[in-house]
């Protein structure tokens, strides 16, 4: 598969091919309209298909070219926040609620995987937590606790089945799971398809519309009408700040290394070091890829990412000498909500039968399954006992702190309206390279491409006029704002931003 919002190659893209579909090229209607072809758009689908729904699902892309086809696909109920820390902030009740739903997400993909007998290499497999004892005295101990009242399965184990993990207990989460991201989405998109639904991909959708005529219109202004819209589009673009402003676009690193197989237990591993790792296996016929995940930084506020592959691979070198050659690296964006719960339910800007699911964090894919059940259930009238502890509009007094701190850091990106450019003019942009220029009292974004014709953009973000930096892993614009990127050359990646980059002369 082609990757499309960056230029790095994931595993799952280098090991599979999606199916290609048509774009919308008429007006139309239905019951739900999906916009996003990831997981979450493809399991809202699915769902509401059983349920009765005729539904269409429209993507700016193919199937899967987001951040779904980035992931490293951990299915787990381990919240990557601690349920000791949902506890403090939401309570225990809240903290139960959460844990019942993440559980629900993984059942979910079994039961899709088993129903339409999706080969996605779909594994049960424990995971394992790793604290350093030295570092962090009796966090283990709260989060094993935290998680016994939460209902999830969990024991100590005396160390990690990977000795060089850590030579010291560590938490064991039996029944978790692991698939091959793009094999699984085929198949959903299939099962989709027979039972009904539409799919069309290359259709970028300009403008959503609630209210009592709910309507999406195309860029090619194709407009579909609807009774409900959901907005599977990872950041969403229905929204302009409600949302935007209780969550943070992180980037985060992950290398394959080709291991001799059998070398390294096959389960999950987390960490729990700042900045954390995430590890996992993929079994092939001749060796194993040993998937490192981690380095995670604020979008658009890191100047060298090269870098973060580089700390990857020697933290793998260290723990994992088996490790041979690095075969994969690539790149991925997530959404950090601010009190460690993700927003699923009525757009808080657009009430009228707007949905939105976000604030994935790094557990996107049992968040697009319980998400799938949730909004399942709200666009049929049905009570669903998660909907609060999800609600968008929510305010968690208790995270605060974390509010004002994210909303400093936004603050502080205007300043970068009067940072000095690298460059003085475009004649020193190296080919194959962009970088922001002053034009007078002006920034430009320009990308001087590897033949050294020029593309010269407004450096300010369509959505709330950030200046956006150049990511030199990916080759995209990417503002430090809210997480929205673009393409070299200003076709909008991910929202919130819905246009794409200005281009001037
Ligand atoms: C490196 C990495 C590792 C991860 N590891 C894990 C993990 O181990 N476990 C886990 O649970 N989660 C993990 N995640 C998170 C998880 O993969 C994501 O949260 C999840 O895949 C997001 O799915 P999505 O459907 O919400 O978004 P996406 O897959 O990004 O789909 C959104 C779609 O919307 C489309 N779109 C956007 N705007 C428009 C528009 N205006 N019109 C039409 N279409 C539009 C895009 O083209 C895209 O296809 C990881 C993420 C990354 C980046
Ligand atoms: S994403 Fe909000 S200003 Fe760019």
């Amino acid at each position: 598969m082609i990757p499309e919002s960056g230029k790095t190659e994931s595993i799952w893209m280098g090991t599979f091919d999606v199916p290609k579909f048509s774009p919308l090229d008429k007006d139309t209607s239905c019951d739900v309209c999906v916009i996003g072809a990831g997981i979450t758009g493809l399991t809202s689908a699915y769902m509401l298909l059983r349920s009765g729904k005729s539904v269409i699902v429209v993507d700016d892309g193919n199937i899967a070219g987001g951040e779904s086809s980035r992931t490293t696909a951990h299915i787990t109920n381990v919240i990557d926040d601690r349920y000791y820390h949902i506890e403090n902030l939401h309570g225990e009740e809240s903290a139960r609620l959460a844990a019942e739903s993440q559980t629900a997400g993984i059942n979910l993909i079994e039961k899709i995987v088993t129903e339409n007998n999706i080969e996605c290499d779909f594994t049960r497999l424990s995971g394992y937590l790793i604290f350093k004892p030295d570092e962090r005295s009796g966090v283990l101990e709260m989060e094993y606790e935290a998680c016994q009242r939460a209902g999830i399965n969990v024991k100590i184990a005396s160390e990690p089945p990977h000795k060089k993990l850590g030579d010291y207990p560590c938490l064991e989460f039996p029944n978790q799971a692991e698939f091959h991201m793009l094999k699984y989405l085929c198949g959903l998109a299939n099962a989709i398809v027979t039972a009904g639904g539409k799919i069309y991909t290359q259709t970028h959708i300009k403008k959503i519309t609630g209210g009592n005529k709910p309507a999406a219109e195309t860029k090619d202004k194709y407009k579909i009408t609807a009774g409900d819209i959901i907005v599977a589009t990872n950041s969403p673009v229905s929204d302009y700040v409600a949302i935007h402003t209780k969550q943070a676009a992180y980037r985060t690193y992950v290398i394959g290394a080709s291991i001799p197989k059998d070398t390294v237990p096959h389960a999950l591993y987390w960490d729990n070091e700042d900045p954390y790792h995430y590890i996992r296996l993929y079994k092939q016929q001749k060796n194993d890829i040993l998937i490192v995940g981690g380095e995670d930084h604020k979008t658009g506020q890191d100047d060298n990412p090269e870098q973060r592959f580089r700390n990857l691979i020697k933290w793998t070198a260290e723990r994992f000498p088996m490790a041979e050659h690095i075969e994969y690296k690539w790149s991925g964006q997530v959404l950090e909500p601010f009190d460690g719960l993700s927003f699923i339910g009525k757009d808080p800007e657009n009430p009228e039968h707007v949905y939105i699911a976000t604030g994935d964090s790094g557990m996107g894919i049992t968040h697009a399954s319980y998400a799938a059940i949730l909004l399942d259930d709200m666009i049929n009238g049905r009570e669903n006992r998660w909907a609060e502890i999800y609600d968008p509009k929510r305010i968690t007094l208790k995270a605060a702190p974390e509010f004002i701190k994210e909303g400093f850091n936004t603050a502080v990106q205007y300043i970068d309206i009067i940072t000095p450019p690298e460059y003085a003019d475009e004649n020193e942009i190296p080919p194959g390279t962009g970088a922001v220029l002053n034009f007078g009292k002006d920034k430009s974004a320009v990308y001087k491409d590897i033949n050294g014709k020029i593309y010269k953009f407004s450096a300010f973000c369509p959505h709330l006029k950030c200046i956006v930096e150049w990511n030199k892993t990916e080759n995209t614009w990417d503002c430090p704002c809210h997480g929205s990127r673009f393409e070299a050359t200003g076709k909008v990646i991910n929202g919130p931003a819905l246009a794409d980059l200005k281009p001037v002369n």
